[in-house]
């Protein structure tokens, strides 16, 4: 083959390519990303989240435990546990607390109790044996507000297991009286950028490692909702965790909120990343064909028209929260919860996959035009409904397309073979009509041959990088052993983190961007079509250091010589990175090294992505 770059051919294209999707599915927030450590620590679990579950679930007890709700620490928090003296509380953390000697843990619990009682506190295993230092309390809280109190201490941990669990022990209370208890929480103290309330370090950092330009959150079908009171609601995240107000995940598990819109905005902030949050058009999840959390029929319309003021007002509270100074109303709760200065906030997702029906689109028109109006600088991400297989969006475009929305979110999960046959796909989009951010898309698999046909769109996707703003592929996490949805970019369990080839993917493309897009073709000797579109390339310049990125896939199974006809790369130094394997491989990693190449050629191995990072100046 040959490879004719031509550098005087160039055309801008978008900075923020590369991004990631955070949907909470798969256990990614509680029990994942979100560093709590205590399962069920508001006692707030019911059969809405699973039918099997309740308030006591992932506690198990000594004696019986009551459960009470008169007098609760927060309307928002209503169940707590009441321990009579002896009696014990045990909890197993998401499947285990995975602990580490010598670590320190902050404790926290809300205790009530008039007379004068002790509890006692520790970690332990499935024995009763000890696994930390043990904490012994004074719950007496008389003069605190509501008469709860809350306690903070620091477990220190004397053993390395992945199953330890939470004991809470009355140890002393008056006969005539009970221990309330609620809010229960233990936290590593080494969190991502060790913050409190923080994200657990490994995977934080493994997201990071992308270089993603920008965090979508929280879903995907979590932020629309299953039905209209389990539509995402920014405002029950965010203040005292005690006040958040928990939900069922449509996922089939338990939203503590614990993870909230302040921490996805602190992390977006911590990596360097823009923040986009998608808020609900005002319709739920309605669209029954394709409803893949609940394979529930569709349940039409939306928020009724007679709410849509305040809800469209809840929508332009969240731009003033991230935005407004403290002198505004919500700018001022922003600063009191530990962020005076605004946070970073250009865009806005509205809508999620839903069915362009008439009560999506009156309801978007009304969110829409009033953001427009306040925040003419916030740039409305728009949706354009779900794809089936031989739609185009069709309906989707054609609304946004009216209304003028800036960008619009396209979703696709597809074969390889998709990815294979359409590498056009975007070359034909209007460039008049809204940008396009492809916020989700996956091949459907992890193998290396999947990977590959993913590496292989993306360079596609460059090429349109004028009118595809921005990509991430979906869903981000999954803890295995808890999916609801293969596959996944990055799997992980209570210590350790697993990612896919997919991931390296995203990652070398995260790592090797460009803000210019350098025309180039490749010639493949060989007549069939078949074998022709199974080498791509894509080549960039980044702006900042003049670098030209060179970008190769190959998804034969054979060896390929790439010849370059216009530019010399013989006696320099390169930096080469080689992604490679078999095609039904499950793992591998990508190996970089410094090459002095002694011909104009490049080797692409069997079934390889390769990626070349040149330094100028350029001998052509
Ligand atoms: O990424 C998984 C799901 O796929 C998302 O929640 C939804 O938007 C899409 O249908």
């Amino acid at each position: 083959a040959t490879l004719n770059i031509n550098q005087e051919d160039r055309k801008p294209i978008s900075d923020k390519l590369i991004g990631v999707f955070f949907e909470d599915i798969n256990y990614a927030a509680d029990g994942g990303l979100y560093a709590e450590l205590i399962q069920n620590r508001d006692f707030e679990y019911t059969s809405k989240d699973k039918k099997e579950w309740n308030s006591l679930t992932a506690w198990t007890s000594k004696g019986s435990v009551r459960v009470e709700t008169a007098n609760p620490l927060h309307d928002n928090n209503k169940h707590y546990a009441l321990l009579g003296s002896g009696q014990t509380l045990i909890n197993e953390g998401f499947n285990g607390i995975a602990i580490q000697t010598g670590e320190k843990y902050d404790f926290s619990v809300f205790v009530k109790a008039s007379s004068a009682s002790l509890f006692s506190v520790r970690l332990i295993d499935a024995a009763g044996k000890s696994l930390s230092n043990e904490l012994v309390l004074s719950a007496t809280s008389r003069s605190a507000a509501n008469g709860w109190k809350k306690i903070e201490k620091v477990l220190t941990a004397t053993a390395t297991v992945p199953d330890a669990r939470l004991e809470i022990k009355a140890v002393k209370v008056a006969s005539d009286e009970q221990l309330a208890v609620d809010m229960v929480s233990l936290f590593p103290q080494k969190t991502f950028r060790n913050r409190k309330n923080g994200l657990r370090k490994d995977l934080a950092q493994m997201i990071a490692d992308i270089k993603p330009r920008f965090v979508r959150f929280p879903g995907g079908c979590v932020a629309h909702g299953n039905g209209m009171d389990n539509i995402y609601n920014w405002k029950h995240t965010i203040g005292k965790l005690e006040e958040r107000k928990p939900d069922f995940n449509l996922w089939g598990y338990h939203q503590t909120k614990g993870l909230g819109y302040f921490e996805y905005f602190q992390y977006c902030e911590d990596i360097g990343a823009e923040p986009l949050p998608v808020l609900a058009a005002g319709v739920p999840c309605q669209n029954s064909a394709h409803n893949h959390a609940t394979g529930l029929a569709g349940q039409q319309g939306g928020i009724p028209m007679e709410h849509m003021d305040e809800y469209v007002q809840d929508v332009l509270d969240l731009i003033e929260w991230a935005t407004g100074d403290k002198s505004t109303v919500w700018g001022r709760k922003r600063a009191e919860a530990g962020h005076p200065k605004p946070f970073h906030l250009k865009y806005l997702g509205i809508g999620n996959e839903d069915l362009i029906s008439t009560a999506f689109k009156e309801r978007f028109d009304m969110i829409y035009k009033a953001v427009k109006t306040q925040y003419p600088e916030i740039t409305v991400i728009g949706t354009v409904g779900p794809f089936y297989e031989g739609s185009d969006y069709e309906f989707g475009w054609d609304f946004a397309s009216k209304l003028e929305v800036p960008m619009v979110d396209e979703h696709y999960y597809v074969a390889p073979t998709w990815m294979i046959n359409n590498q056009r796909y975007y070359d034909k989009y209007d460039r008049n009509k809204p940008k396009v951010y492809l916020g989700e898309y996956a091949t459907w698999g992890n193998t290396l041959y999947n990977a590959l046909s993913e590496a292989l769109h993306l360079c596609n996707v460059e090429r349109n990088a004028d009118i595809v703003s921005m990509t991430s592929y979906a869903p981000l996490l999954a803890k295995e052993g808890f999916t609801q949805w293969n596959p996944d970019l990055i799997y992980f369990n209570n210590t350790d983190v697993n990612p896919t080839i997919n991931y390296e993917v995203q990652k070398l493309f995260g790592n090797y961007s460009g803000e210019e897009y350098i025309a180039s073709d490749l010639t493949v000797d060989n007549p069939s079509a078949e074998i022709q579109k199974r080498i791509v390339q894509s080549v960039v310049r980044n702006k900042e250091n003049g670098n030209l990125i060179v970008k190769l896939v190959n998804l034969l199974p054979v060896e390929t010589t790439v010849e370059l006809s216009n530019l010399k790369i013989q006696g320099s130094v390169i930096k080469r990175t080689v992604l490679r394997g078999n095609p039904s491989d499950k793992k591998a990693v990508p190996v970089s090294d410094r090459w002095v190449p002694n011909e104009d050629k490049i080797i692409l191995p069997a079934y390889s992505f390769v990626v070349l990072e040149l330094i100028p100046p350029f001998a052509t």
